[in-house]
């Protein structure tokens, strides 16, 4: 590796998936602008969110992680925050009861603006023109101009990432969160989902647990844990202009911490070993993530670990493996095998998106909820048969009723797609598919607890 690591060491390195900049002093102007901006979050927070995970690592908590495929320009709106957050917190109680563990939450939004594409270009009737590459860097629509990378975007995306991030802290912080109204909200779920019934037992424990709490004192009044809630924000770090702007050097500890979210993943395009995106990942203090998918051999991967996580610290680095519902059986055991072997510390978390996108017959990119479920369960039983612990899930998901997942309880049918399908990117699991997907997983753990947990577990 060219010299020692500094923030801008991966501009001498191969480097995929950036855009062509066409104006170059205009990028230079936006990124000073950004140099010069405010951290939006702290080093501080983020060491709190590897310690985090560091317990999810050790088997003694649970991530969920999710949120946008892409935030937008556009759609951006209070209320739309707040109800990915809201469906991610009714998870969280789902899964914490589910998993009699403390659920780690981590929302993909707050800088999720820029997507890998799998070609450079797009050509319609004829005229090619850039693809689309996320709202931080170009338009969607179909134009010479929209198409054209315009470095402003990447002030618009920072200041987008602030005013979301000042919300998503005062709705964790300031009684939103209380557990009494998310299990309200639950309730109003189960009552409404034609699933509903199958979810009421589970519901109605959560609050009876909740009532007994109640009576033994903890209440929002004596205890901040039921009304304020932790709450981290990530996204993929793949446009590094910004990433660099944003890093920084934390006064406590003299590192250096990338400050446009609080944990940063590497898409599955990105994680060449001697590329840009890891060797600029591996100098930053930040938990990590890393994409894996089918393609990844248990070699690169025990390299890549050696990169992002060389002093082996539990909660640093999180394996997110997206191989599909037919694939994970296969491919991820060789994986786990291969870290377990090596003593290697681990978060392992499964995204059951990115594997299974399909097209619908009616052109639209799509996901089938079953084939989501199916690879979330074959992430649960590979785990169980290694005897590692299946760490967490991460979601392509929102708070809003859209159509561009097929079946759930709402049987979304191919022909129900055109009524709402509103991402930028890819198919996103809507509030009441997501939810239910937490219900049947918290079913999922319940039933391995009841058949796999030793007394002494239950106290310590
Ligand atoms: C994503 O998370 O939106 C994404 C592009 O994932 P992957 O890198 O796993 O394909
Ligand atoms: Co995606």
């Amino acid at each position: 590796m060219p010299g020692t690591w500094n923030p801008g060491r991966w501009r001498g390195l191969p480097i995929k998936q950036q855009p062509t900049w066409p104006d170059a002093a205009a990028l230079a102007s936006a990124r000073e602008r950004l140099e010069t901006s405010p951290p939006l979050v702290f080093a501080g927070e983020a060491r709190r969110l590897r310690e985090r995970l560091a317990r999810v690592c050790e088997g003694r908590a649970f991530l969920l992680q999710g949120g946008d495929c892409a935030e937008s320009f556009a759609e951006f709106h209070p209320d739309t925050v707040r109800d990915t957050f809201r469906v991610l917190l009714q998870m969280a109680v789902v899964l914490t009861y589910g998993a009699k563990l403390p659920v780690v939450k981590v929302g993909r939004l707050a800088g999720q603006f820029a997507k890998p594409r799998s070609a450079d270009t797009e050509t319609v009737d004829g005229i090619t023109l850039p693809a689309y590459r996320g709202d931080m860097i170009n338009g969607m629509a179909f134009g010479e101009e929209e198409r054209t990378p315009e470095p402003q975007r990447l002030l618009r995306a920072y200041s987008q990432s602030a005013s979301t991030l000042n919300l998503l802290r005062a709705l964790a912080q300031g009684g939103y969160a209380d557990l009494h109204a998310v299990h309200r909200w639950n309730l109003g779920f189960v009552a409404e989902s034609t699933q509903g019934a199958r979810y009421e037992a589970l519901a109605n424990q959560i609050g009876e647990t909740l009532d007994f709490m109640a009576a033994c004192g903890l209440t929002e009044e004596t205890s901040p844990q039921i009304r304020e809630t932790e709450f981290y924000t990530s996204h993929e770090a793949l446009l590094l202009e910004y990433e660099q702007a944003l890093t920084r050097i934390d006064s406590t500890t003299g590192g250096w911490y990338d400050c446009s979210a609080h944990m940063l993943w590497i898409g599955d395009r990105t994680r060449q070993a001697d590329g840009a995106h890891v060797d600029f990942l591996s100098g930053v203090g930040n938990p990590l993530g890393l994409k894996a998918g089918p393609t990844l051999e248990p070699d690169d991967l025990l390299r890549l670990i050696d990169r992002l996580n060389p002093r082996n610290e539990p909660g640093k680095l999180t394996v997110i493996t997206r191989m599909g519902h037919g694939a994970i059986e296969a491919k991820l055991p060789p994986l786990v095998r291969a870290v377990a072997g090596e003593g290697r510390h681990v978060v392992w978390a499964c995204d059951p998106m990115h594997g299974n996108t399909i097209k619908s017959s009616n052109g639209y990119k799509t996901r089938i909820f079953d084939q989501v479920m199916a690879e979330v369960q074959g992430f649960f039983a590979v785990h169980r048969a290694e005897g590692t612990h299946p760490g967490g899930v991460h979601f392509e998901m929102t708070g809003q009723d859209v159509t561009e997942c097929l079946g759930g309880a709402q049987a979304i049918t191919e022909e129900d797609l055109s009524n709402r399908y509103h991402t930028h990117c890819d198919p996103r699991l809507n509030a009441s598919q997501a939810l239910e997907l937490a219900f049947l997983i918290a079913e999922h753990l319940r039933e391995e607890r009841a058949s796999t947990v030793q007394p002494q577990a239950l106290h310590g």
